[in-house]
This record gives C-alpha cells, sequence and structure tokens, in this order.
C-alpha cells in the first residue's frame, strides 16, 4: 500500500503567490525525509500536496499524473531514488519500478538512473549506505538545480527565435498541454518562452488548448497563465483551425516528452494535428525541450513507446459516463510530429533549425547515464 497524506495548503488557486506554492520539494522532518508533490490532478480548484513517504506513494502520484510533465518527471524519479535509498529500500528494484511507471517521458528514466548511478558510485567508492544516499539527494538536487537553469536559458533564446521568426511583435501563440512551472525546476519549457514574451511586452495573447482528455490545458496552464496576468484565452482543442484560418495564430509553441535521433518529437495527443495545421498555413512550429529530453537511443519517432491509458478517461467526464456503458476507447496519452513539420527545437544549448539528426547529435544531449 502506498504511505502518503494528503496536506491541504489553500483553497483557491489565485490566493497564493508564484513562491507560496511549491510544486517539488525534499524535506526532513523529524519521522524521516520525504517528498512534497503539488497534487496537480486537484488544480486549479486546490492546492493540495501530497507528502510521499516511501515509493509506492511516489509511483501512484506518477501513474495518475499527479506529478507530471517530461522535466518534472526526471526530477521526481532522481528523489525517487533518494527516498528509496534514505528508506532502506531495494535501490536496484526500485529504479527500475520509477524508470517504467510511465513509458514515454524519457527524462524519467534518466533521472532514476542519473541518481541511481550516483548511489551505486558512491557504494562502490566503499561508502557506507547512508552517505551513498546523500550521494543520490545530491545528484537530485543537482539535476533539479540544472533543470532551473536550463529553463531560463530556453526561454531566452525561444524569445529570441520568435523575434526572427514573427517581425513585429504582439504574438498571438498557441499552446498545448502544459509546459511552465508545473514541469519543471524552473518556470518550463514553452510556457517559459511565452512569459518571456509576455514580460517584454511582446505577448498580445496565448491560445490555450483545453487538452482533452484529461485538461491540462484548462486545469494547469490556464491556472499558470492567469496567476502571470498575461492575456490568455481557451478554446477546445477542435477550435484551433479556425483561429489558424482566421489568421490569428503567430506560432505554436510545445514542449516534449522524448525527441528521438532523427528528431521526431512525442508530446501530448494533439500536438501532431497542430503540427500539420501549421504547416498548412505556413505558421512556425516550435518545440521548447531541455537536452534531457533528447534520446539518442531511439532512432526514430516509429521507435517510441506511447503510453496507451485507461479508456475511462475518454468515456468519461469528471467520473461520470458521457458514453454508453461498454464503449470502447482509443486514449494514446502521445503522438508523434515527425522532424519536417518541425520549424525549430530550442534548448538550452541552442536551437535547431531545420530539425536534422546531425544538428540535434550536435547539441551534446546527455544520453543514459550510468
Ligand atoms: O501526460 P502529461 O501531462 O505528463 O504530458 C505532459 C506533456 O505532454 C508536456 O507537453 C511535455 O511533458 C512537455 S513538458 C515540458
Amino acid at each position: 500500500m502506498a504511505d502518503h497524506s494528503v496536506v491541504s495548503v489553500a483553497n483557491g488557486p489565485w490566493k497564493q503567490t508564484r513562491e507560496e506554492v511549491s510544486v517539488l520539494r525534499w524535506e526532513e522532518p523529524p519521522e524521516g525525509p520525504v517528498l512534497i508533490l503539488l497534487d496537480q490532478t486537484r488544480l486549479p480548484t486546490e492546492e493540495v500536496e501530497l507528502v510521499c513517504t516511501d515509493v509506492p506513494a511516489l509511483l501512484e502520484a506518477i501513474r495518475t499524473l499527479a506529478v507530471r510533465g517530461a522535466p518534472l518527471l526526471g526530477i521526481a524519479g532522481a528523489y525517487g531514488v533518494a527516498l528509496a535509498a534514505v528508506r532502506g529500500y531495494d535501490v536496484d528494484e526500485a529504479a527500475e519500478l520509477l524508470a517504467r511507471a510511465r513509458p514515454t517521458a524519457v527524462n524519467l528514466g534518466y533521472g532514476v538512473r542519473r541518481a541511481a548511478a550516483a548511489y551505486r558510485r558512491a557504494l562502490a567508492e566503499g561508502m557506507a549506505p547512508e552517505r551513498a544516499a546523500a550521494a543520490a539527494l545530491a545528484e537530485a538536487r543537482g539535476l533539479h538545480a540544472e533543470d532551473a537553469e536550463a529553463s531560463a536559458a530556453m526561454a531566452r533564446r525561444g524569445l529570441e527565435l520568435l523575434g526572427e521568426l514573427v517581425p513585429g511583435g504582439g504574438y498571438q501563440l498557441l499552446t498545448h498541454c502544459n509546459t511552465g512551472a508545473l514541469v519543471s525546476g524552473g518556470e518550463g519549457t514553452a510556457l517559459a518562452v511565452v512569459l518571456a514574451a509576455h514580460r517584454a511586452g511582446q505577448l498580445r495573447r496565448l491560445w490555450v488548448d483545453e487538452t482533452r482528455p484529461l485538461l491540462q490545458g484548462a486545469r494547469l496552464t490556464a491556472y499558470e497563465a492567469a496567476r502571470t496576468g498575461m492575456a490568455y484565452t481557451l478554446l477546445a482543442d477542435n477550435a484551433a483551425g479556425s483561429l489558424f484560418s482566421a489568421g490569428e495564430v503567430d506560432a505554436v509553441l510545445i514542449g516534449a516528452d522524448r525527441i528521438a535521433a532523427d528528431g521526431s518529437v512525442a508530446n501530448k495527443v494533439g500536438s501532431y494535428p497542430l503540427a500539420v495545421l501549421a504547416r498548412y498555413h505556413r505558421v512556425p512550429f516550435i518545440v521548447v525541450a531541455p537536452t534531457t529530453t533528447i534520446d539518442p537511443g531511439t532512432p526514430d519517432g516509429a521507435s517510441i513507446e506511447v503510453e496507451q491509458r485507461a479508456g475511462h478517461e475518454v468515456t468519461e467526464w469528471a467520473a461520470r459516463p458521457v458514453a454508453p456503458l461498454g464503449t470502447q476507447a482509443y486514449n494514446p496519452a502521445f503522438d508523434i510530429t515527425p522532424a519536417d513539420l518541425i520549424t525549430a527545437i530550442v534548448t538550452e544549448n541552442g536551437v535547431v533549425s531545420p530539425v536534422t539528426a546531425d544538428a540535434l547529435a550536435a547539441l551534446g544531449a546527455p544520453g543514459a547515464p550510468g
């Protein structure tokens, strides 16, 4: 059984400033170290924290999307290994379970392997298990801080790129899913670029796809946009086409869960149709992701494992059926956009445009540690 407690930290999403809400943190109360997560399934109506005291609790939080989004999954996975080590779990077994909790976001396995490698290295150097656990925790903290730095660099580079691709400023940008501070050690990936445009006085409007079936756009991106004060408008996913045809979209900005060596991008289902629309309407389609999302070990889009989720996420709405009992549902969590539909991939190390395997390889993705 998962062992976690639930702590309500606020009743309404707009009562606190950004600094007062922590997305993920490590604490060491007298009862023992814990990983505390903002439960993203409860947003935007409640800000509730999940206190994970063991690995099963974290596994459940990952599978239910209480903690989600590629970079944050990597950070959570790394802290999960540290939690396993300090709580006396079998670290190899915990690492295996954590890395497989969701299959598509490559960052999860990356974070887990990085912390597990630090733990094993410390043991091999003759350190006691407690010191090896401290090494795993230090690695998790390091990854957390690096992701914040990467986020800031992507925001800078992404804003520069927008300036080149969309002359004149006053951007109307469209995004899908959620890519802000809720998925990052910093301010996120694609949404960090949008925020930079907003701060520079260059954002006219953010169009927010609601992102069926789990509504990461409506629940999470709108929540983050509202807190920043930027102008934003929510739309049903299938309204995007009419926005493009009305000339109301200057660029599409999305994140990524895995970028294959050939530049194919796995991201939230609904991203690929946006790329097709953007190509037809000659609108830049920009992917913003840290190099930890690039997977040199996955050669192409067809080799990316796409997570298939439970059908009830489609056949029910707020736990009420919206289809006849027994209806089968097709519910892939992600889709794959081929490289030739992507105008540019923005990373902390540089921008790749056009997107080619050679240009991606030259960025120096970290690959699989230890
Ligand atoms: O299923 P989720 O909510 O974890 O999916 C998240 C996404 O698809 C994000 O767009 C992606 O992780 C990029 S976040 C920087």
